[in-house]
C-alpha cells in the first residue's frame, strides 16, 4: 500500500492523526455515546469518535454541558467503546472533574481510562488549566484541548455566539493554541470561531486541528451526531450540515407500528409462534 492510501482498517491512533496532517489528509470526527450508535459510525469509517459532553443535551436534553457528571461521562465511554475497532475513541472530561485543582483532574482522567478503556481525554481551556494537563500528561493519558466556543463556560459567556471576533481574544487564543501543542496535546477542537483564525492556528500548529463551526481551512471537522443526521431538529446554526432527516424517518416508522398495532395487522401469523 502507498503511504498516500488511505486505510480504512488500522487502528486510529494519536499518532496517526499527526501522520494524516502532515500528509494533508483531513479527519472526520463525529461524537457518538452509546454502543450501537458507536459500532455504526466506527464501521462506516470514522476517525476520531468523542464520546461528548454534549450527551447532557442530546441524550439527557439538559440546556447546558454542566450537569453532566464524571460517572454519567464513564457510563457512555464505555458503552461506546464496546461497539468500536477502528476509531480512536476521545472522552470529554465534564465540568467539575478537572477545575479544583490539577490531582482532582488526573483523579478523574484516570478513571475515564481505567473504567472506561477510551483511548484519551479532551478538556476544555487554555494557559488556566495547564498545570492539570501536564499532570494528566505525565500519566501517559493523551489530552485533546479544546478552546474558542467551551461550552462548559457557557455562564460565563452568556451566549453561544461566535468567539475571538476581537483582537485580543484572538491573541489569547493564539497564545493558549501554542501553550497546549508545547505541553504535549495530541489535537485540539476549535469551535465557532472565525474560519481566517482557525486557518492561522493550523497552520501555526504541528498537532491536528478539528473544527466545529470554524471554517474549512484546519485538519478537520467534528460534529454532534444528532444534529447532523437530524435527530435532533432543534438545533440549525449556520455551521451545521444535516446529511439525513432521522427524525421524520424514525417518526414515520412509530407510526406505522402504532397504525399497525391498532388495525391488529402486527403481529402476522408469519410472525407470531
Ligand atoms: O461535547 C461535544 O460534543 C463537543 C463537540 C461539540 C466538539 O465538545
Amino acid at each position: 500500500m502507498s503511504t498516500n492510501t488511505v486505510d480504512n482498517t488500522r487502528k486510529v491512533t494519536t499518532r496517526r492523526l499527526t501522520e494524516m496532517k502532515q500528509r494533508g489528509e483531513k479527519i472526520s470526527m463525529l461524537t457518538s455515546y452509546d454502543y450501537s450508535m458507536a459500532k455504526i459510525v466506527d464501521a462506516a469509517g470514522i476517525d476520531v469518535i468523542l464520546v461528548g459532553d454534549s450527551a447532557s443535551n442530546v441524550m439527557v436534553g439538559n440546556t447546558t454541558t454542566l450537569p453532566i457528571t464524571l460517572d454519567q461521562m464513564i457510563y457512555h465511554a464505555k458503552s461506546v467503546m464496546n461497539g468500536v475497532s477502528r476509531a480512536l475513541v476521545v472522552v470529554d472530561m465534564p465540568f467539575g472533574s478537572y477545575q479544583g485543582n490539577s490531582k482532582e483532574a488526573l483523579a478523574s482522567a484516570i478513571r475515564i481510562m481505567k473504567e472506561s478503556q477510551a483511548e484519551a481525554v479532551k478538556i476544555e481551556g487554555g494557559a488556566e488549566i495547564r498545570e492539570s494537563i501536564e499532570r494528566i500528561l505525565c500519566a501517559g493519558i493523551p489530552v485533546m484541548g479544546h478552546l474558542g466556543l467551551t461550552p462548559q463556560s457557557i455562564n460565563k459567556f452568556g451566549t453561544y455566539n461566535v468567539r475571538a471576533r476581537k483582537e485580543e481574544e484572538a491573541n489569547k487564543l493564539i497564545e493558549d493554541a501554542h501553550i497546549l501543542e508545547d505541553l504535549g496535546c495530541f489535537a485540539l477542537v476549535l469551535e465557532k470561531i472565525p474560519a481566517e483564525l482557525a486557518e492561522r492556528v493550523a497552520k501555526e500548529l504541528t498537532i491536528p486541528v478539528i473544527g466545529i463551526g470554524a471554517g474549512g481551512g484546519v485538519d478537520g471537522q467534528v460534529l454532534v451526531i444528532h444534529d447532523m443526521l437530524g435527530i435532533n431538529q432543534g438545533f440549525s446554526p449556520r455551521f451545521l450540515r444535516r446529511y439525513a432527516d432521522l427524525a421524520t424517518i424514525m417518526t414515520e416508522g412509530v407510526q406505522h407500528y402504532i397504525s399497525d398495532v391498532k388495525s391488529g395487522d402486527f403481529p402476522s401469523e408469519a410472525e407470531s409462534y
